[in-house]
Parts: structure tokens; sequence; C-alpha cells
């Protein structure tokens, strides 16, 4: 078990298909929990990355307007969620994109106790995989709300759905191509 973390939520969260993560809200966001999904997606084990801040897989990415978009959700404790692609990197060092959505679960008294995470790569992706992706995540937020009730936890806002898949792949894909035609050697 996790230190710091319900039993009924970790186990919740572990079993869920979609990649996620969990982390404390002081200090620098420190990571208590990811799951076989997140595992898959970047090729991190929780050994590996337990204790960090996720921006670790930025390596060097610019990122700029994510992490404003990102800073921004952090600093306004009325902005329940963030949604943002950004460049980020496998264990392996292959980049992909990925679209990261964040929301704060909260305390009765409003304080926030965790902040939790999902992501997907999206220049991988087809608009009927992102379709289901995006079916799994509400599905799993639905499933969260009465796990965390039990501990006297709130889920924060609700997940507002990418409103032009198509494009948002499109985009990505361009990306990702650039990055990769900007690696050495290729
Ligand atoms: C639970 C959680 C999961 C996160 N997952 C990712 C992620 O998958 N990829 C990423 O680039 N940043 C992720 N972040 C965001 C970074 O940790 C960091 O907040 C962001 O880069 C902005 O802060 P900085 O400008 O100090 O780096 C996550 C943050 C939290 C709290």
């Amino acid at each position: 078990m996790t230190a710091d973390l319900p039993a009924d939520l970790e186990t919740y969260l572990l079993q869920s298909h979609v990649a996620l993560a969990l982390a404390a809200p002081d200090d620098d966001s420190p990571l208590l929990l990811v799951n076989e999904g997140f595992s898959a997606l970047t090729g991190f084990r929780p050994r590996d990355v337990i204790g960090k801040n996720c921006r670790f897989l930025q390596k060097h990415a610019d990122n700029t307007r994510a992490k404003a978009r990102i800073h921004a959700f952090f600093d306004r404790d009325d902005q329940s969620s963030v949604r943002t692609d950004l460049v980020n990197f496998r264990k392996d060092g292959t980049p992909f994109i990925n679209l990261l959505y964040m929301s704060k679960l909260r305390g009765r008294s409003g304080e926030v106790r965790y902040i939790f995470a999902s992501q997907f790569d999206i220049s991988r992706s087809r608009p009927d995989l992102l379709a289901s992706y995006e079916g799994e995540l509400a599905e799993t937020l639905s499933g969260l709300r009465p796990i965390l009730s039990e501990t006297g936890t709130i889920l924060d806002g609700s997940l507002v759905t990418i409103a032009n898949s198509a494009i948002m792949i499109a985009q990505a894909k361009l990306l990702l191509s650039s990055l990769e035609d900007a690696r050495p050697g290729a």
C-alpha cells in the first residue's frame, strides 16, 4: 500500500485501463501512484517515478504554452481541471504528444488533497481510439466519485471532451513528425 493513500482509491486507480497518475499537492507535486497504463505509455515503472515531479517526461522540450496552462491550473483555486497537449518522451527516448488531463481532488473544507492526471498518446492515435479513451476516462472519473466520497474527498470539475478530435490528432501527428525529423541521425 502507498503511504497516505486510501487503499480503495489506490486499488481503483491501479485497475483502470487508461494511463493514470496521482500526485501530492504540496512541495513539487511528487507522484504518489502511477498505474500500468502509465507504464505502458511511458515505459517508466512506479519505482522509477514515485516521489518525482512528472515533468521529467518533457526532457528539454519547450512546451511553453502547455506549461502556462498547467501553471494557471495550479495557481487559480477556481480552476478545477486542465487539458493540454505537450511534448513528452518515453523511457527509450521516443517522443510523443501527450494529451494530459489534470484535476483537483479536494477535502470537505475545499483543500486540495491530490492532483489526479491521465495521459494519452494523441500523436499515434485515430479519432475512434481517442473517442474510446475519452469514454473510458469519463467512466473512470464517474466511478472515482463514490470511492472518493468514502474519505470525504471530492473530484473537482468534470471532463471537458475534445471538441474536434480529428483536427487535434492531425496537428499532433504533424508536430511529432517535425520532432522526428529534427532528431539526430534522422
Ligand atoms: C499528477 C500529475 C501528473 C502529471 N503528468 C504529466 C505528464 O504526463 N507529462 C508532463 O509533461 N507533465 C505532467 N505533469 C505536469 C508537470 O508535473 C508540471 O506540473 C508541469 O511541467 C508544469 O510545471 P513546471 O513548469 O514547473 O515544469 C503532471 C503533473 C501532475 C501533478
